[in-house]
């Protein structure tokens, strides 16, 4: 697993995972039936599931209206790096990679974390868009996917202090500049660990390039066919690292109080909605907590939310963690939906889950009990590019297949 993704579980799910995620999204089923919880993995949760009424179905594959956006259904692909551009280039890898999830019936389809500028990159096979040459293989990219009938988005990012490292499947993480790395940004300068070397605290004049370099990227998307842009603010990348105070340990306007720590993450936000059309939505991904005390949490979440909504953001994707390397995160199936689900009633923006969302039926759950307005799917998705195609079915709904895979499509 991706070790700088600290909020991703790095276990494999089992047989028996999957069935306690099915047990444990129904909890109203095992309260009727007074199921003692430890009895769980002798539960046959296949079973309770058939017996679940087929009118409460349907959630998922409702289409979501954002602007004048219309989203086929409500399943997200979670952005997701492949460490696989040379100089931010994309290439036919992620044409395959992100047409195979609009083929299999995604609504969207989220390009993973692209770098603003070459030192905003985790790792030096990170994807860029920091120059308008990269817009044409994107544009490529983009117009498959809404040939597929799934919106293509792209998520914008800078990875501050935690740049500068090797793709995840290299022996080593940090890079120094010998070894093909470069210096790294960040509000102060306090290193990721040990193995990182400490960023260099940013001036006033490199956060205006920073948000000069946000607004050039996003213009670049729009020009590529991009219909949604991800505003890249958690995970422990360089705008979480202004958001949370134990990255930001400044004194000027852009640290210090939550005001001074929201200055640049907001002004971002702005510039992304004055530049991006009004009839297309823009997200922003969060991290709703840091999960360790005196951080980023779930409370500033919701004020921050609240201060999105004002500027006119669409959806805030609620994943969480990535600011330190080992905090202690009680990772498990949907472990993050509370914090859609809170931020979503607190401060009435629409929300996606995210994290360990694997099951039709688990999907169905959080969208049906109003907990989020979508789910963004990330390592399901690697596992089967045709995850909704599966899910309708599970689900019992009749899904318009690719025409092309019409012919195995099963009659019913
Ligand atoms: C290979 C891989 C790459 C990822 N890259 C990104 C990324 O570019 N941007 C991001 O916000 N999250 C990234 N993530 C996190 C996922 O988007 C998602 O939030 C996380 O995997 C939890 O969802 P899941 O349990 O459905 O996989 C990545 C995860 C994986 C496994």
């Amino acid at each position: 697993m991706c070790r700088r993704f600290d909020s991703v579980p790095g276990h494999h799910l089992k047989k028996f995972k999957r069935r306690s995620i099915q047990v444990n999204n129904l909890t109203r089923h095992l309260r009727l039936s007074k199921i003692n919880p430890s009895d769980y993995a002798l539960l046959d949760a296949s079973r309770i599931l058939q017996e679940k009424p087929t009118s409460i179905m349907g959630k998922l594959f409702s289409p979501f209206r954002l602007r004048d956006l219309t989203f086929r259904n409500r399943i997200f692909v979670s952005p997701m790096c492949q460490y696989s551009s040379q100089d931010g280039f994309a290439t036919d890898w992620h044409l395959v990679h992100l047409g195979s999830r609009a083929v299999g019936g995604a609504a969207l389809v989220m390009v993973e974390a692209t770098a603003v500028s070459p030192e905003g990159r985790i790792s030096p096979g990170d994807l860029g868009i920091w120059s308008d040459d990269h817009v044409t293989k994107l544009s490529q990219i983009a117009q498959f996917i809404k040939d597929q009938g799934a919106a293509p988005g792209i998520q914008l990012a800078h990875a501050g202090r935690k740049g500068s490292t090797a793709a995840p499947w290299e022996k080593q993480d940090f890079l120094s500049r010998s070894e093909g790395g470069w210096e790294t940004f960040a509000p102060s300068s306090i290193a990721f660990d040990k193995k990182y070397a400490a960023p260099t605290e940013m001036t006033l004049t490199q956060i205006a390039k920073v948000e000069d370099d946000f607004q050039k990227a996003i213009q670049r998307s729009l020009a590529a066919g991009f219909q949604v842009i991800e505003l890249h603010m958690a995970h422990g990348y360089l705008l979480n690292e202004f958001l949370s105070p134990v990255t930001n340990r400044r004194t000027d306007q852009f640290g210090g109080d939550f005001s001074g720590r929201t200055r640049l993450p907001l002004k971002i936000a702005r510039s992304a909605r004055d530049l991006w059309p009004q009839e297309l939505p823009v997200f922003l991904r969060i991290s709703a907590t840091d999960w360790v005390e005196r951080g980023w949490d779930l409370p500033q979440s919701i004020e921050f939310s609240k201060e999105l909504k004002k500027i006119g953001i669409d959806l805030v994707d609620c994943s969480s963690g990535g600011i330190i390397p080992n905090a202690k995160i009680p990772m498990g199936p949907g472990f993050q939906v509370p914090f859609a689900d809170t931020i979503r009633r607190e401060s009435e923006i629409a929300t996606g889950a995210v994290g360990d969302i694997t099951e039709p039926q688990q999907a169905e759950e959080i969208l049906r009990r109003d907990q989020a307005d979508a789910v963004f799917i990330g390592r399901e998705f690697l596992r089967n590019p045709y995850w909704p195609i599966q899910a309708a079915q599970e689900l019992n709904f009749n899904l318009n297949w690719p025409k092309q895979y019409e012919r195995a499509k099963p009659q019913t």
